[in-house]
C-alpha cells in the first residue's frame, strides 16, 4: 500500500480502500457529520458506521453533502445484536438505508456473533442472520458482506454457506493482535479490518510506541496505523478532530523496519476495549 487510494481486493473482486474512517463514538448530529465531512475533504474514501453507533443519519448527510460521486466512496454499516435472525436482519437493513439515505451499501457486516456462552442455538442464530446478508448481497443491495468480532469458531459455522464472509472486522492494535483469528481469515481469503487501531486512544501514551515512533519522526497514532497496514490489516482509525483526521492518513511516507515490526508485535497488552465476543452481555 503506497497511498490512500490503494485498495485490497475482496473475494468477489471488488476494491476496498486501504484505510477507512471509523465513526464509533462519534456523537450523532453536528459532531459526526463534521467529522465525516472533514475525512472526505482530507481524502478518505472509506467510511465505517453501524446501526449501533446511532450516527448513520449524520454519516449519510456528510456523504451526500460532500458532492463526491457515491461510487467513489466505500460505505460500511452493521446489523446490531438485537436484530439477529433472518427476518429481523432484513428489516434492520431497511432502517439503516433509510437513516443513511443511500441507495446501496458497499459492505454490510454482522456486528457481533451470537456466542455459545449466551445462546445454545448460537449457530442457527448466526446462520439465520447470515442467510439474510446473503439475500441482500444477491439482490445487489449490498456489494459485499461480512462479519465483525467473529472468532474462528464462529466463522467455521458459516464457512459452508453458499457465500463465505468476505471481511472480518476485529479489534486489532499493538498488544492485541488476535493472531489465531487473523490466521484463520488469511487462510480463508477473508480481509481483516482493525477497529480501534489506536486501542481507543489508550496506546498513544505508551513509552515504547513513542520511542519507536520518534525514530521515524511520526506520532504513535501514525505508527499504529502504519503497523496495521504492514500487517495487511485494514485500519479504521476514529477521530472527530480535523488535524488528527489528516494526521491518521499521513502514513505512507515511512516504512517500519522488520526489526521494529517484531518489537511492536512483542508488546504486552497495553489497553483496549476488553471485550471478548464469547463473553459480551449485549
Ligand atoms: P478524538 O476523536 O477526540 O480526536 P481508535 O480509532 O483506536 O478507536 O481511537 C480513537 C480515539 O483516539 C479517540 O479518542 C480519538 O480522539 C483519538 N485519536 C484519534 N487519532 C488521534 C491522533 N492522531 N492523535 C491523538 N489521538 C487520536
Amino acid at each position: 500500500m503506497y497511498n490512500l487510494k490503494d485498495t485490497y481486493t475482496l473475494p468477489n473482486g471488488r476494491a476496498i480502500p486501504c484505510i477507512g474512517f471509523g465513526t464509533w463514538q462519534a456523537p450523532d448530529g453536528e459532531t459526526a457529520e463534521n467529522a465525516v465531512a472533514s475525512a472526505l475533504e482530507a481524502g478518505y474514501r472509506h467510511i465505517d458506521t453501524a446501526a449501533a453507533y446511532k450516527n448513520e443519519k449524520s454519516v449519510g448527510n456528510a456523504i451526500r453533502r460532500s458532492g463526491i460521486n457515491r461510487s467513489e466512496i466505500f460505505v460500511t454499516s452493521k446489523v446490531w445484536n438485537q436484530d439477529r435472525g433472518y427476518g429481523r436482519t432484513l428489516a434492520a437493513f431497511e432502517r439503516t438505508m433509510e437513516q443513511l439515505g443511500l441507495e446501496y451499501l458497499d459492505l454490510y457486516l454482522i456486528h457481533w456473533p451470537a456466542s455459545p456462552s449466551r445462546y445454545s442455538d448460537w449457530r442457527e442464530l448466526n446462520l439465520g442472520t447470515w442467510m439474510a446478508m446473503c439475500e441482500l448481497y444477491k439482490a445487489g443491495k449490498v456489494k459485499a458482506i461480512g462479519v465483525s468480532n467473529f472468532k474462528p469458531s464462529h466463522l467455521e459455522a458459516l464457512m459452508n454457506s453458499s457465500i463465505a464472509p468476505m471481511v472480518n472486522q476485529i479489534e486489532f492494535h499493538p498488544g492485541f493482535m488476535q493472531t489465531e483469528t487473523v490466521d484463520f481469515c488469511r487462510d480463508n481469503g477473508i480481509i481483516v479490518e482493525a477497529w480501534s487501531p489506536l486501542g481507543t486512544g489508550k496506546l498513544l501514551a505508551d513509552p515504547s510506541l513513542n520511542e519507536v515512533a520518534g525514530r521515524y519522526g511520526v506520532s504513535a497514532a501514525q505508527l499504529c496505523i502504519r503497523w496495521c497496514i504492514q500487517h495487511q490489516v485494514l485500519p479504521l482509525p476514529k477521530s472527530v478532530t480535523p488535524s488528527r483526521i489528516r494526521e491518521n492518513i499521513d502514513v505512507f511516507g515511512f516504512d517500519i523496519s522488520q526489526e521494529d515490526m517484531s518489537l511492536i508485535d512483542a508488546l504486552p497488552y497495553i489497553g483496549g476495549s476488553g471485550l471478548d465476543p464469547d463473553k459480551i452481555d449485549f
